[in-house]
């Protein structure tokens, strides 16, 4: 899904760069192959998050299919965050490299991005995903309403949802963010643009791209009042995420 942090689930850990992440701690190969074991466990659980919360997403977009013919979800991405990016975040940030710091301190390690049709159906999904009494919503970012200076636009949720293994039941962070295929595109492009630019963009640019997500963004709203005037009486709902 990210570009930038990217990981299939399942692939193999780069066991060196746990022994790093660890401080350097372990001081025999037990040791190392101990932290290297807790590291991939915390990983399995964050994997296992993320599919609680894709299913539950799932489950939205089959039962709109059904009783009202409608397709909220256009694609579902994931990813569980590589090891390189969680150890730069936590030096970045000023927080331990440890495995507790990562579940306390960073609540983008499991991360799910949702692509939906249009913009009613980023706030339809995220209400119903957030009403649901096993979720604990942790924090909200509005980027649509307030769209970030450099013109991303995106609604991100942190959310917590348990998990049952044999013999616990965990409680793990997924960042999940929700957006149009319009705002997508924009936002890909603009990363890829300013990854190939090391984050390096010439004024220039940056101004165009913040008129390019403006055009994109009055296109949605376009859109949308094209579907509400094909589906007329079937409850309108343009407001925001609260
Ligand atoms: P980081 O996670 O350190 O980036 O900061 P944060 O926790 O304050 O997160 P925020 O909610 O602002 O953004 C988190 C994620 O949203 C990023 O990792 C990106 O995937 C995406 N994102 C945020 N801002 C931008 C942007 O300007 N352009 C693009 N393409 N993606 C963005
Ligand atoms: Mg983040």
């Amino acid at each position: 899904m990210v570009p930038d942090d990217n990981i299939s689930i399942g692939e193999n850990l780069d066991l060196e760069s746990v022994f790093l992440e660890s401080g350097g701690e372990a001081r025999n190969l037990e040791e190392f192959k101990a932290i290297a074991r807790q590291f991939d466990e915390l990983m399995m659980m964050f994997s296992c998050a993320i599919r609680e919360v894709r299913t539950k997403l799932e489950v939205l977009n089959d039962e709109f299919k059904v009783r009202r013919s409608h397709n909220p979800i256009e694609s579902i991405e994931s990813r569980v965050k590589k090891p390189a990016s969680i150890y730069e975040k936590l030096l970045r940030r000023g927080f331990p490299v440890t495995l507790d710091s990562i579940e306390n301190n960073l609540h983008d390690v499991a991360g799910i991005r949702v692509i939906c049709g249009y913009v009613q159906d980023i706030y339809q999904i995220a209400r119903m995903l957030i009403a649901q009494n096993d979720i604990t919503l942790l924090e909200v970012k509005d980027y649509i309403k307030d769209p970030k200076p450099n013109g991303y636009r995106s609604l991100h949720l942190v959310v917590e949802v348990p998990v049952f293994f044999s013999d616990e039941c965990r409680k793990l962070k997924v960042e999940v963010q929700i957006r149009t295929i319009a705002m997508d595109f924009w936002a890909t492009l603009e990363h890829q643009l300013k990854y190939k630019n090391s984050g390096e963009v010439p004024d220039t640019i940056v101004r165009e791209l913040r008129s390019c997500s403006d055009v994109i963004a009055e296109t949605d709203m376009r859109m949308q009042s094209l579907y509400n005037s094909l589906h007329l009486g079937e409850g309108e709902d343009h407001g925001s995420y609260v």
